[in-house]
Parts: structure tokens; C-alpha cells; sequence
């Protein structure tokens, strides 16, 4: 069953408000967003509350980070008139949704979550036995199901939160459903390809790493930071070769690059025919014609963020209304509808 055959498959996806995005949040996720919402119809959020699962104690900056992320999505290309976007806090559903799916899912389901021991493991400055860390996924799948999102475009770590998204609902629908009819739909997760980015150390780009290439960098910044990214290590002088499969920069060129220029490193390294640096300063140019036009788009709103969080303000409204719809249905599968004609229904069972 479902209400909304005729209409466009439904995508939705979330990003921790952690502030200025960089190129691997492009690369892995944005960019591919950017694509799907002409396809899909798409609501993409700002997951605030996520965002506190890990970094509860200071809250000084969270508004000002999701705004960040949308001005990074709108600088990305992100477009109101083509998907929503909205902000997680401002759905108060999702929390209503959370709480009774944590009644039903048994607490060996999260601590077998993958992500759930590494990160305890691995954080350390963080005290993250907390409840609301331990429930995290179970949030994540208030936010896919209350939109009955049939598609949720996700890197590979975030693969099993989608699977127990799955299980959630089919554990809420055997217990909640009549015979032919069922509340949640089971989503998909649509893997983002992922390209490897590395960042400026060659270790995976990310944020915790501090080896990022910000989408706000300016061009001087950018040149700068591929200066001083690690290379082949064998390529010690000017005149040893090298190989661009090893090396962190033509992993840039790879993703980044056009055809010529990636044959033209390929052959130039490996004859020691060019250097580190005359290639570093192409893998810059690839660069900022890439960022050049997000951050020209991104001036207009950083000029006026209150168009931005106008646009985020927007999109929560529209997000409420589906969100109220689903919790309707929710609740009345649960007995538990608003309404006091629902008590005679209910005893006529
Ligand atoms: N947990 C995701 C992350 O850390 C963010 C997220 C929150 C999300 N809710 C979601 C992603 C719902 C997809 C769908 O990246
Ligand atoms: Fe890397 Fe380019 Fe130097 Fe080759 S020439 S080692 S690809 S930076």
C-alpha cells in the first residue's frame, strides 16, 4: 500500500550540523544530492539533535553551524524550488516518533551497532555513555520513516543505520499493522560511490582530522594547503619517479581533473618528466574552478543569512505537515489517535 504511488520515489537524508563543510562532504555526499533532487523528491536535513548525540556539553555554536551547512548546500547547488530543507530541531515529530520506536527496539539492536563501539572506542575526550548516543540510530530512523522515505542516500558507515531503520519498521509494523495495511514502508539505502578523497595528510578527508579543504577556502588557501599535502613517498628528488595511484594528489586529479590532465600526470610522474609542484598547481586549478562558482553563489546568502534560514524556516513547515500526516497514522495504529471517536473504534476491535 501506498498513499503516494503516482508520485515522484521519495529521498531523504541528513547531515550533522558540524559547520563549514569540506570537499569530502562534497564528494561523498553533497554533490550526489545536488543530482538526485531533479529525479526524487527530496528532503534533505540539518541534524541538529544528531549533532548533540556527541557534542551535548557545548551548545554555543550549534545554530550558527547548521547554518553553515545550509549556506554550504545552497553554494553547493541545493535549490528550494526543488527539494525541501529543513532543520531537525524544528520538526518537533521526529522526537515523538523517536520516543515510541525506542519502546520497541531491543537494546541489543544499538549495541550491536557498528558505529556505536568504534566510537566509543575511539573517542575518548567525550563521555558518550549517554542514552541519547546509545539511541542515536533509533532517532535516524524516526527521521527516514516519519517521511517514508523509499530511498536514503548514505556513505558506507552509514549503511547498517538504514538496515535498522528496516528492522524498526518491520518490528512497528508486525506489531501495529492491520492485515492489509502497514504504516512504514521499508527504505533503501542508495549508496553514494565513494570516491576516495584524501585529505591533505593522504588520510581520509575529515573534519576530526584536520586535514580539510573547506568549500568556503579562498584560492590562496587552497594553494597553500595542496603545498603542503604528502605525495608519493618514493618520489624524494625531482628526478625519481613516481606513481599517481599512490599518491594522495593524483587521487585528487582523479576525482577532479579532466581526462588530459589525468594522462598528462599519469605519464609526467611516472617519467619524473614534471615535478610535485607544477602538478600540485594543476590539482589547484581543478580545484578552484570547482569551488569558484559555489563560493560566488554562496556570497549572496552569507550577505543576508536570514534568506537562508527563510529557506530552512520554509522547508520545516512543509516537513512538519508530512510529519504530522505520518504521526496521525502512527498514532492511530497505535491506538492511541488524538481524536475521542477513535476510543469507540478502538473497543469495537
Ligand atoms: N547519522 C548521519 C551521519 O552521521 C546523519 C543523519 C541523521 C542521517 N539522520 C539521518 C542520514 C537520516 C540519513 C538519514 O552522517
Ligand atoms: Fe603525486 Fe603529482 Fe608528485 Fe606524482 S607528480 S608524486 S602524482 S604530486
Amino acid at each position: 500500500m501506498s498513499s503516494r504511488s503516482n508520485h515522484r520515489k521519495r529521498v531523504l537524508s541528513g547531515m550533522r550540523s558540524t559547520g563549514k563543510l569540506h570537499l569530502g562532504n562534497f564528494v561523498g555526499a553533497l554533490d550526489n544530492w545536488v543530482r538526485m533532487q531533479e529525479q526524487y523528491e527530496c528532503f534533505f536535513f540539518v541534524a541538529d539533535w544528531h549533532a548533540l548525540t556527541t557534542d551535548y556539553a557545548d551548545t554555543s555554536r550549534i545554530k550558527q553551524n547548521s547554518l553553515e551547512v545550509l549556506l554550504d548546500w545552497l553554494a553547493a547547488g541545493l535549490d528550494p524550488d526543488h527539494c525541501t530543507m529543513f532543520i531537525q530541531s524544528h520538526v518537533p515529530q521526529h522526537a515523538e516518533l523517536h520516543l515510541l520506536l525506542s519502546m520497541i527496539t531491543p537494546l541489543g539492536w544499538l549495541e550491536r551497532v557498528p558505529t556505536y563501539k568504534e566510537q566509543r572506542e575511539n573517542i575518548s575526550e567525550k563521555d558518550l555513555g549517554t542514552y541519547g548516543f546509545l539511541g542515536y540510530p533509533v532517532l535516524q530512523a524516526a527521521d527516514i520513516l516519519i517521511y517514508k522515505g523509499d530511498f536514503v542516500p548514505v556513505g558506507e558507515d552509514q549503511v547498517p543505520h538504514v538496515e535498522l531503520t528496516r528492522e524498526i519498521a518491520r518490528r512497528f509494523n508486525m506489531f501495529y499493522s492491520g492485515k492489509r495495511s502497514y504504516v512504514f514502508p521499508e527504505p533503501q539505502p542508495l549508496l553514494t560511490p565513494a570516491a576516495k578523497l584524501p585529505g591533505t595528510d593522504g588520510r581520509k578527508m575529515s573534519k576530526s582530522y584536520g586535514n580539510t579543504i573547506l568549500l568556503t577556502d579562498p584560492e590562496p588557501v587552497v594553494r597553500q594547503k595542496l603545498k603542503t599535502m604528502v605525495t608519493d613517498p618514493a618520489r624524494v628528488r625531482r628526478t625519481d619517479p613516481g606513481n599517481p595511484d599512490i599518491c594522495p594528489v593524483g587521487d585528487l586529479h582523479k576525482i577532479f581533473s579532466d581526462r588530459a590532465t589525468i594522462a598528462k600526470v599519469d605519464v609526467g610522474c611516472r617519467s619524473a618528466a614534471i615535478g610535485c609542484i607544477e602538478c600540485k598547481g594543476w590539482a589547484a586549478d581543478a580545484l578552484v574552478s570547482i569551488l569558484n562558482p559555489m563560493q560566488e553563489r554562496r556570497r549572496k546568502y552569507e550577505e543576508n543569512p536570514h534568506l537562508a534560514w527563510d529557506i530552512l524556516e520554509a522547508g520545516s513547515a512543509r516537513a512538519r505537515k508530512v510529519a504530522s500526516g505520518t504521526m496521525d497514522e502512527v498514532r492511530a495504529a497505535m491506538n492511541m489517535s488524538l481524536e475521542y471517536e477513535a476510543l469507540r473504534v478502538t473497543r469495537k476491535q
